[in-house]
């Protein structure tokens, strides 16, 4: 957690800790894509809704800043969650989101690319990302990683934007000059190769996100 620094500690209260910069400033970001809207606390309570319980060691790939993680790690609180990112400076902001609410001691980080772990096989009980695999370059081989590192029995979670969020970023993004990635849609194929793989599956699509839940 936070220390308080000595200019707000108020001795003997129960004040929490002052709100990091950084988390400030993604909720700001947050707000105005609600305005426009999407509401990414919608879409991460359907996905949560749809894939716990989890509990175990609990792979994350795409730390991001931490939002679909802090949720993760407060509604499952027998998870001990690896959160993956390639950008240490988004880790950066996803741990103090995690020290800020409190589940940093369930939470470990690890700079890592997503389509080359590294780490032996059949070591996870769940594998979960959200909103993150439109933003890899090797999607195909990101999944094969997730595939390896779970256990058998264990869950595996694909989560990302649905087809009409992606349009609706195109809209926000392009409205201040920006582009975002906006892939052609895999999901049916992920589908198919993880049943081939012996995988049950699951989907579903609403509050902005389109879900595939695997269970092996
Ligand atoms: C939009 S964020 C993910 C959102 C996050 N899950 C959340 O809940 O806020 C996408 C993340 O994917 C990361 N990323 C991009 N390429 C990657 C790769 N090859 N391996 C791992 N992470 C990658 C980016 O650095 C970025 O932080």
């Amino acid at each position: 957690m936070r220390k308080q620094s000595s200019s707000n500690a108020v001795s003997g209260s129960a004040k929490s800790p002052a709100k990091p910069a950084c988390l400030m400033e993604m909720e700001k970001r947050e707000a105005h894509f609600r305005a426009q809207g999407f509401d990414s606390a919608a879409g991460i309570d359907f996905v949560l809704s749809k894939i716990l319980p989890v509990s175990g060691q609990v792979l994350e790939i795409g730390s991001g800043k931490g939002r679909f993680l802090t949720a993760l790690a407060r509604r499952a609180p027998l998870a001990r969650i690896t959160s993956v990112d390639i950008d240490p400076a988004e880790q950066a902001v996803a741990a103090q989101n995690a020290a800020y609410q409190g589940v940093a001691d369930r939470v470990q980080f690890a700079v890592r690319d997503a389509a080359r772990l590294g780490w032996p096989g059949n070591s996870f009980d769940a594998v979960v990302t959200v909103n993150a695999m439109h933003h890899l370059p090797e999607p195909d081989r990101a999944i094969a990683e997730m595939v390896r590192m779970l256990r058998p029995g264990g869950k595996l979670a694909i989560c990302d934007f649905d087809p009409a969020t992606f349009y609706l970023m195109d809209l926000i993004q392009q409205a201040e000059g920006k582009t975002h990635p906006h892939p052609v849609r895999c999901f049916p194929r992920w589908q198919a190769q993880l049943r081939a793989l012996g995988f049950k599956t699951l989907t579903w699509t609403a509050c902005h996100q389109e879900i595939l839940l695997a269970l092996s």
